[in-house]
């Protein structure tokens, strides 16, 4: 595929996005974060996956999926054969976006208008990795990527059409197996997301 060279910055590496990323005041959220989560990974890597958002965690270390949904989403991505290493991990949105509840800040939803901010950031992310395949983790995920806010439930398991005609996987987030109350529920649906995971891995 033939590169979009307008969307490239300067020196065309991750590095000199993350430090472009550390400056961006394109919606108000870097306001409040502690740092802004660039992706990481191998910049040549075959699958790249995509979250929401930094969580508390994340936005404390600098790092994506480093907390609670992380430390899931590793041990999934281990039962399906793939390495987290291999990966290129990010998120639809780079900066923390939380409600203070005392002191404890409590994740909250981007908006619409801060999913499509940011979407500068991850398709220059994109150009630069090249993968092969992207999976979308959730619904801001897949927002970002195809442009749909339609119900990810129903989505799930499926192939759509991404950035400069780019596979999307889409899946839920492992957040959504951590909020599931019901022990029985949780390990179905934990059993459907590595299913889903093996299903993309089949597609690189
Ligand atoms: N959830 C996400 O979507 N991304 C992270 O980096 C951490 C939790």
């Amino acid at each position: 595929r033939p590169k979009a060279p307008a969307l490239l910055p300067e020196t065309g590496s991750l590095a000199a996005l993350h430090a472009e990323e550390a400056a961006c005041a394109r919606c108000p959220l870097h306001a409040d974060a502690t740092q802004v989560v660039p992706g990481e990974g191998p910049p040549n890597a075959a699958l790249m996956l995509v979250g929401e958002q930094p969580g508390d965690q994340e936005d404390l270390q600098g790092r994506p999926f480093v907390g609670p949904a992380g430390q899931l989403l590793d041990d999934i991505l281990a039962q399906a054969g793939l390495d987290r290493r291999e990966l290129f991990l990010t998120n639809a949105v780079k900066h923390f976006k939380f409600a203070l509840k005392g002191r404890r800040r409590i994740h909250a939803s981007p908006a619409s208008g801060e999913i499509a901010a940011c979407r500068w950031w991850l398709r220059q992310e994109i150009e630069l990795v090249r993968p092969r395949l992207v999976v979308a983790l959730g619904a801001t995920a897949a927002e970002s990527l195809t442009g749909s806010r339609e119900g990810i439930l129903k989505r799930r398991g499926t192939i759509e059409e991404g950035p400069e005609g780019l596979p999307v996987f889409l899946t839920v987030h492992p957040s959504f197996l951590l909020r599931l109350p019901d022990p029985v529920a949780r390990e179905m649906e934990t059993e459907r997301f590595r299913q889903d995971l093996l299903a993309a891995r089949e597609h690189l």
